[in-house]
C-alpha cells in the first residue's frame, strides 16, 4: 500500500500547532514535509497556502493542511488555485464531511480558535475518511467546470 505524502505549512499565528501536528503524525509513521513558517516571525499566509497547494498540483504530495491564525485566510488563499478544494474545519464533523462530501485535498484549520486536542482529532477524522464518489462527485465535476470556465481566456468580439 502507497503512503500518503502530506504537506503542512502555516503562517506565525499556527507554528505551535503545526509542530504537535507534524509530531503526531510523523510519530504515528506518515510521511510529512513541513515547508513552514518554523518561527513566531511574522509572515504572510498567501505564501504558506500557495506553497502547500502548489506541491499538491504538482504532485510532489497528496493531502495538504495548511493553518493561519482563524483558518480563514489560508482557506480563501488555497482555493484560488484550480483543482484545490481547502477545507476549513472546525470539529470532527466538518473534517469527516469535507472529505466524504467534499473530497477536500487540503484541511484549513485555525491556530487561533482552536485547542490542540481538537485540531488532532480533526487531523486524524480527515486524513482516514474516504471521499464517497456518486452524487457528490458529479458536483466536483461541476465546480471544476466553473474552475474551467473562469480560468478560459476570454471570448472576444460575442
Ligand atoms: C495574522 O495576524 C492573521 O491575520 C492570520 O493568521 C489569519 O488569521 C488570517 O486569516
Amino acid at each position: 500500500m502507497s503512503t500518503t505524502r502530506i504537506v503542512i505549512g502555516c503562517d506565525h499565528a499556527a507554528v505551535a500547532l503545526k509542530d504537535e501536528i507534524v509530531k503526531e503524525l510523523r510519530g504515528s509513521g506518515q510521511q510529512v514535509e513541513d515547508v513552514g513558517t518554523f518561527t513566531g516571525d511574522s509572515v504572510d499566509y498567501p505564501d504558506f497556502a500557495a506553497m502547500v497547494a502548489g506541491l499538491i498540483r504538482s504532485g510532489t504530495a497528496d493531502l495538504g493542511i495548511v493553518m493561519c491564525g482563524t483558518g480563514i485566510g489560508v482557506s480563501i488563499a488555497a482555493n484560488k488555485l484550480p483543482g484545490i478544494r481547502a477545507a476549513l474545519c472546525h470539529d470532527v464533523t466538518t473534517a469527516r464531511l469535507a472529505r466524504q462530501h467534499n473530497d477536500s485535498n487540503i484541511l484549513c484549520m485555525g491556530g487561533r480558535v482552536l485547542g490542540s486536542a481538537v485540531a488532532l482529532d480533526i487531523v486524524r477524522t480527515w486524513l482516514s475518511t474516504p471521499f464517497e464518489g456518486g452524487r457528490h462527485l458529479r458536483r466536483i465535476r461541476k465546480i471544476e467546470a466553473i474552475e474551467s470556465q473562469a480560468c478560459a481566456p476570454e471570448e472576444k468580439g460575442r
